[in-house]
């Protein structure tokens, strides 16, 4: 079995990028909350090692999530970050208090003494940056730990009992800020814990292999593809084990971007040889939209005529056994809530969620136990063309949301595809593409007067948007500098007709969304 390590969540925001940082050092990993790891999950799961994260908890309360105290005794190295320190040393026997010197940002580490998390990275006396978001800190150390590197106001910063092998860090090393974090956790993973780093995605894709052999044995599958990343690698793996026991639907709303449906058909029924039923439902899509405006009409109406388009379809090849999608590990990995109760529904998604119990089929899910940079590099490994797996995320409504407000017609698509082509190019051009999360272009429902040449013009107003993410969750507007604006506004203004004005959005997320409905 690969070697794998445990990461316990506390409910921290980033805890996902420490399971980025121990996965980019070649070691498979899970997130596990912590209110659901017993002694005997963490021996079932086997792990090498574990990482306890960081969380919004504060272990001086008379009630606060723990570890289990029996994995102290286990023999298995642990890391604890921020909170996950704190706990650890609690339970150990050592003191936390709350601090009036909470640190928050850029701080500066000054290490005392070697220590095997070091080697390589650290040395004694040296200085080093590090970035910390604490309220709590260490005020003792239980029995066997020494204090291998202080800060100004946390002088329990670095401390280990190496005897145990246990490893306690007030500072964040899984965040970018902390710029030697990722050898820090390298050096835990490997040196520490003694894990080989064999977890790579050409490994991945064997095992994946098997695995779907396994479970689909002679059964048909059956995918919907819409030309993005996760389902696009979904299905090319899939093909990879079980070949012509695929059928891939592709469901074509008439909603896409410009050149996407004859690229989705070119790559996988000509180049990869799938069956691939391309089923062009633009007029069918396109005349149930007809005078609708609001935002949750349009998704509601797209998602059930994606369901029913896609389940004819389905019937037409003769159904299948198990429906495949490109779930992600994000999706799958259970969210610690210190908060609960329901959050309110700020759009309803639109994704083939209902299908499995409509048609009665089992799920193929290949892609769960991975992220997103790991699913484009399986991708690139499976033989996909950069520009598909390298591809900005696009909704599943496509361009209906992008007309915000107003009715969607042919002459209006026609006018976004046009305009959203010269913008994405202009951005390729300026070798931004891949530091932008999504860019797109919004027709806004609001006419504007213009002068070209010596005529008066009447015509659409639209806008640009691009955002920096890393999960689509919260999201910051692209900084473009003056020019590239000013540039790809001109553009777009002169090469297509109907639009006379451009405006650039600067709404970060929240309080505004990615999309404009
Ligand atoms: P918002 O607009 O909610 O979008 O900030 C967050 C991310 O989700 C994408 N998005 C969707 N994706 N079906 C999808 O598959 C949808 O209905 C949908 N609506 C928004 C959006 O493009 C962004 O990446």
């Amino acid at each position: 079995m690969t070697d794998r390590i445990l990461i316990i969540d506390f409910g921290s925001q980033v805890t996902q990028l420490i399971a980025r940082r121990v996965r980019e050092t070649g070691v498979y990993c899970e997130i596990h909350p912590f209110n659901k790891v017993t002694v005997e999950s963490i021996r079932e799961f086997d792990p090498r090692g574990v990482i306890l994260s960081g969380g919004p908890a504060s272990v001086t309360l008379d009630v606060s999530p723990r570890a289990p105290q029996g994995l102290f005794e286990m023999g298995l190295p642990v890391l604890g970050i921020c909170y996950g320190q704190q706990t650890m040393v609690a339970q150990l026997g050592g003191k936390v208090e709350t601090s009036d010197m909470k640190e928050f940002g850029r701080a500066f580490l000054d290490v005392k003494k070697d220590c095997s998390l070091f080697e390589g990275v650290w040395q004694p006396g040296a200085r080093e940056q590090v970035w910390m978001s604490h309220g709590d800190r260490v005020a003792s150390l239980p029995e066997g730990f020494e204090v291998y590197a202080t800060s100004d106001n946390a002088p329990f910063a670095f401390i280990a009992d190496e005897a145990r092998r246990f490893y306690g860090v007030q500072f964040h090393p899984e965040v970018v800020h902390t710029p030697h974090g990722h050898q820090l956790i390298q050096a835990f993973t490997h040196q520490v814990c003694g894990c080989s780093g064999d977890w790579t995605m050409a490994a991945f894709r064997d095992q994946a292999i098997e695995a779907i052999r396994k479970q689909v044995g002679s059964g048909r599958v059956i995918c919907g593809l819409s030309g993005g990343v996760d389902s696009s690698v979904a299905a090319a793996l899939i093909h990879e084990a079980i070949g012509d026991q695929l059928v891939c639907v592709f469901v074509d709303h008439g909603l896409l971007r410009a050149g996407e449906a004859d690229q989705v058909v070119k790559v996988f029924r000509d180049r990869f040889n799938i069956n691939l039923v391309h089923s062009d439902a633009s007029d069918l899509f396109l005349g149930k939209l007809a005078g609708k405006t609001d935002p949750e009409e349009k998704r509601k109406i797209i998602g059930a005529t994606f369901i029913d388009v896609f389940e004819a379809e389905a019937k037409k090849v003769g159904g299948a056994d198990f429906l495949a999608q490109g779930t992600l590990y994000p999706d799958v990995i259970e969210s610690v809530s210190f908060a609960g109760g329901p959050s309110v529904t700020i759009k309803s998604h639109h994704n083939v969620g209902g299908l499995p119990e409509r048609m009665n089929m089992k799920l193929v899910e290949p892609l769960r136990e991975l992220f997103k940079d790991e699913v484009r590099a399986l991708g690139r490994e499976l033989g996909l063309p950069d520009e598909m797996v390298g591809r900005h995320p696009f909704p599943g409504p496509g361009l209906a949301i992008r007309i915000p407000g107003q009715e969607i017609t042919r002459e209006k698509l026609d006018i976004l595809r046009k305009a959203d082509t010269i913008y994405l190019e202009e951005i390729r051009n300026a070798g931004l593409y891949d530091a932008i999360w999504q860019a797109f272009a919004v027709l806004l429902p609001v006419k504007t007067v213009g002068v070209m040449g010596d005529d008066r013009t009447y015509d659409y107003a639209l806008a640009l948007r691009a955002v920096t993410s890393t999960d689509g969750m919260t999201a910051d507007y692209y900084p473009f500098d003056h020019g590239f604006l000013g540039r790809t506004a001109n553009r777009i203004i002169n090469e297509v007709r109907g639009v006379n004005r451009v405006v650039y959005d600067v709404t970060s997320k929240p309080p505004g969304t990615i999309e404009w409905e």
